[in-house]
């Protein structure tokens, strides 16, 4: 390799930078690699993302698309160079008080467009940002927070998060680890890495099938010196296979010579960062032999199938099955109809989505004597632990994940990634090495959302009472199994909708193809489910000939009725109190609607609603949650969290209820998270599970903390508790102590008191009918969606949504208005254009998610049915605000047109042709 390098002069944020690189090396890389800048994020290096971008002589730029050369004598502003002395600019202030920022990732690039904008345009209108900053991809907060942010820095209309003036449950607080997020500090995956780190770049298999073999790697050693070691599967200390069930670890960490997918990792190069992007894959001596790959359901369930994995018959990876009501049902081969006095049925197909978090999969490992740290990107770092333990064939204790900051996850981060292939790099050469996924590879090698084929049908009576549903679903998980039992189990739980019905048939299977494993996200096929009930509901209604919001109405499940599984939910059954919350919405949307309609015929309005219903932690299953609150001997207050805060605001969360817990305010409390040597297990952050579940272990945690400190002064359990430094004042009606911390020994941790709280949600197993205790508590919610369709391109604008959610409590309704924002701009991809394609859908200009453009007008309405089991009445909302966003969108396509699409995302060419086949 040619050295081309030659010295290049800029200023960055004010200062004079001189740096020595090739001209065509790209100016987030010498930005990030060359001066430690790591506030310009790098989510594609295509131009696509906008998380790189900087300021180039004041105009917004993507600093991935800027070779060095062009910086030469050119002054360059990063996030970095925002904040003055740490205080925040009034846009930065605006982000972090209206929760702008959720995971973080594309905050930077974000700020810099918005501060590009004001300084062209300080009295922006909404549209006029939106056109700003459409360059800039947020996967998480459905962009309408950052809008509202930069209206409020350009004119002062304030809102937002205010002080916590008594109780932090309940309040509008900003987020505690929200200021690192804002100026360029939050570390991610790809933020961290030790100066003398080696490089790994995974080698993926360019066939879905095929079987292959590694020659001789010496001629490759001695052309690139710079090689360190090739890794292959025959270099895997322990198990080559980890997976997410204990009796399932069908995926190889490297594969053991057969690939079973587009993408899968081969073999793994490990030197300098120059040597190992230099490689090119047709200099590898791997030979493949391509087989014929089995490509979607029916090529997979066909009598001649080539078996996926010789483990699981007929590529049936597992199934779900939940049956009530019907004796005469209780058989799995009964093929009986729904009875009522209106019957309604269908078939629905959905794609595979792409998670497209912005942070591409990164971290880096090292050893430490006989112990293994991993800093990368997770949602699960005691699992990770558990994984990386048994690939390194060493103990759980030998292996410390410290979780970086998490540039989104949405379920992708709970299967491991960089892990394995760091952790075995640094194990056997006793070297850091970091690992950072390419967009591209990212998109090949991740998990993505079951595609789904689902038949159902249902039935009422002539009041539009529902009297029976029956649904079949095959879910296609890929070529392993990952999450696919998750969602085989859960979507029979879920499939008749949040509604009581007499007699209920449900059943599932996960089935095995040549493609990208699919796994969890957000909602675990719950979403698929809620496409298929949320239609049939509105072909019933139609039928009876009532609204479909009342037909809603008619049969939402309430308290005392029992669930499909027989579970009879006792309180926290709010689905009426969302659609009497959106009913004037509803009739005021279909009102105008109908006006709308009566002038136009090309382009049309229509309303249309979904419902949903979620259960909040593992089905069926021990799912218990630790949390720790210590005192050191200065006094300070610190909470150690094993849950991942992934952007959705636990952190800030269960900070609040454990500050409550105790009574001191939440800036009383430092947080340690993450760190499986400093905090207990906490769970995964999965399944909609972390406000709940360790929202009571924060509590608990609190609670025991002061009991602690009660007995410890001695004082009534009323007495108030004043923390000072290295003294805690406790004060009752009789008595007031002293205690002084100093007289305590502390732990290694320095705590001289802990509390600690562990909360498992009662759950039961289900019998072979399915029937018992899944979850402890659900999440409800209902959407209303307002689209305009043309109906010559079949293109659709969601215009408005209103989205009443239960939650329970909302503990923080920033955060949970943040949520139901996210959500729903997700569910508006999934309902009209995101489908991956294994082997097109490469990065993300051929994947689309939605833009600022995209997003509608949301009204969000929090409804509270008290969960006595959750914290302060609290459950979650994370995938729930999902669910019925894409079922709300194609009801009211339905409406407009008279159209119903099966066939998800609804693509112009897709709505088009249903509008075509309506009209026959
Ligand atoms: S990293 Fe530059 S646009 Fe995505
Ligand atoms: S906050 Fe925008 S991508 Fe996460």
């Amino acid at each position: 390799m040619s050295d081309e390098r030659r010295q290049i002069a800029f200023t960055v944020n004010g200062n004079l930078a001189s740096v020595r690189v090739a001209p065509m090396t790209r100016l987030t890389t010498v930005l990030r690699e060359e001066l430690g800048l790591t506030g310009t994020k790098v989510g594609c290096e295509a131009g696509d993302c906008g998380a790189c971008t900087v300021l180039i002589d004041g105009a917004q730029i993507c600093a991935c698309m800027v070779p060095a050369a062009r910086a030469e004598g050119r002054r360059i502003e990063t996030v970095e160079g925002l904040a003055k002395n740490r205080a925040l600019t009034p846009l930065q202030d605006a982000f972090h008080r209206h929760g702008a920022a959720q995971c973080g990732i594309c905050t930077p690039g974000m700020l810099m467009a918005a501060t590009d904008l004001l300084n062209r345009n300080p009295r922006p209108t909404r549209r006029q940002t939106e056109d700003a900053l459409a360059g800039v991809l947020c996967r998480c907060t459905g962009y309408i927070k950052i809008v509202d942010a930069i209206m409020d820095a350009a004119y002062g209309t304030g809102g937002g998060a205010g002080p916590q003036n008594g109780r932090a449950v309940g309040a509008r607080l900003v987020k505690v680890d929200g200021v690192a997020k804002l100026t360029g500090e939050e570390a991610f995956g790809a933020d961290l890495w030790p100066a003398d780190a080696l490089v790994l770049r995974a080698v993926r298999s360019p066939y879905a099938s095929a079987s292959f073999s590694v020659s001789d790697l010496r001629p490759l050693h001695k052309k690139y010196p710079g090689l360190v070691r090739v890794l292959t599967a025959v270099d895997v200390p322990g198990r080559n296979g980890f997976g997410i069930y204990p009796h399932i670890k069908d995926q190889p960490a490297l594969a053991r010579n057969v690939v079973r997918f587009r993408g899968e990792t081969v073999l793994a190069l490990v030197g300098d960062a120059e040597t190992v992007i230099a490689i090119a894959d047709e200099e590898l001596p791997i030979t493949y032999y391509p087989a014929d790959p089995v490509i979607g359901l029916d090529a997979a369930l066909g009598k001649r199938s080539a078996s996926i994995q010789k483990a699981f018959k007929d590529n049936i990876l597992t199934t779900g099955y939940v049956c009530k009501g019907k004796s005469e049902s209780r058989k799995r081969d009964d093929r009986s109809k729904v009875t009522g006095a209106f019957v309604a049925e269908g078939a629905w197909q959905t794609s595979f989505v792409e998670h497209a978090y912005i942070e591409p999969e990164a971290g880096f490992a090292r050893r430490v004597g006989d112990r293994i740290e991993i800093t990368a990107s997770t949602q699960a770092p005691y699992m990770d632990r558990d994984e990386i333990a048994a690939i390194l064939g060493i103990e759980p204790t030998q292996v410390r994940i410290i979780p970086s900051a998490c540039g989104g996850g949405f379920g992708g981060k709970l299967d491991l990634s960089v892990q394995p292939l760091i952790a075995i790099a640094a194990w056997l050469l006793d070297r850091p090495v970091r690992c950072t996924f390419t967009r591209p590879e990212s998109m090949a090698g991740s998990t993505k959302r079951h595609p789904a084929r689902i038949t159902a049908s249902a039935a009422c009576d002539k009041d539009g009472r529902l009297t029976s549903f029956k649904m079949h679903g095959d879910f296609n998980t890929g070529a392993y199994a990952s999450w696919g039992p998750t969602v085989a189990d859960r979507v029979p739980i879920h499939a008749s909708g949040p509604y009581y019905i007499p007699a209920i048939e449900a059943s599932s299977r996960a089935v095995l193809t040549n493609e990208p494993p699919a796994g969890a996200f957000r909602g675990f096929g719950v979403p698929q489910c809620a496409i298929a009930h949320e239609s049939l509901m509105d072909m019933l209604a139609e039928k009876a000939g009532i609204d479909p919001l009342e037909f809603r109405l008619i049969n939402a499940i309430r308290a005392g009725q029992e669930t499909a599984t027989g579970q009879v939910l006792e309180a926290s059954v709010g689905l009426d109190l969302c659609l009497e919350a959106l009913k004037p919405h509803w009739d005021k949307a279909r009102a105008q609607a109908e006006m709308f309609n009566e002038r136009s015929r090309h382009r049309r309005l229509g309303v249309g609603i979904g419902c949903m219903w979620y259960g909040c932690g593992n089905t069926s299953l021990s799912n218990p949650s630790t949390i720790q609150v210590g005192i050191g001997t200065s006094g300070a207050l610190t909470m150690y969290s094993g849950a991942v805060d992934i952007g959705q605001g636990s952190n800030t969360i269960l900070i609040q209820i454990c500050a409550d817990a105790l009574g001191v305010p939440v800036d009383a409390l430092g947080l340690v998270t993450g760190d499986t040597d400093l905090t207990a297990d906490a769970g995964k952050t999965s399944a909609s599970r972390q406000t709940f579940v360790s929202g009571s272990a924060a509590l608990l945690a609190g609670e025991d903390l002061r009991a602690k400190i009660l007995r410890l002064a001695n004082v009534g359990p009323d007495a108030i508790l004043e923390f000072r430094p290295g003294l805690i004042l406790a004060r009752d009606a009789h008595t007031q102590q002293e205690v002084h911390l100093s007289a305590l020994s502390p732990d290694k941790r320095g705590d001289v008191v802990v509390g600690e709280g562990t909360f498992d949600p009662p759950t039961t197993p289900l019998d072979e009918n399915g029937q018992g205790i899944p979850y402890a508590t659900y999440g409800f919610g209902a959407q209303m969606a307002e689209v305009e369709t043309d109906m010559d391109l079949g293109t659709v604008k969601v215009r408005r949504i209103v989205a009443a959610h239960d939650v329970g409590k909302a503990i923080n309704p920033i955060q949970v208005e943040g949520q139901i924002h996210g959500g729903i701009a997700q569910g508006l991809g999934m309902a009209l254009m995101e489908e991956y394609v294994p082997g097109s859908s490469e990065n993300l200009h051929d994947y689309l998610i939605p833009t600022f453009g995209d997003m509608p007008e949301v009204e969000t309405i929090i409804i509270e049915a008290t969960e006595p089991l959750g914290p302060y009445g609290a459950k979650g909302i994370g995938e729930q605000a999902l669910i019925p966003t894409a079922p709300a969108i194609l009801a009211a396509i339905h409406h407009a047109t008279g159209a119903r699409i099966t066939h998800l995302p609804a693509t112009p060419g897709r709505v088009r042709a249903a509008i075509l086949a309506a009209r026959k």
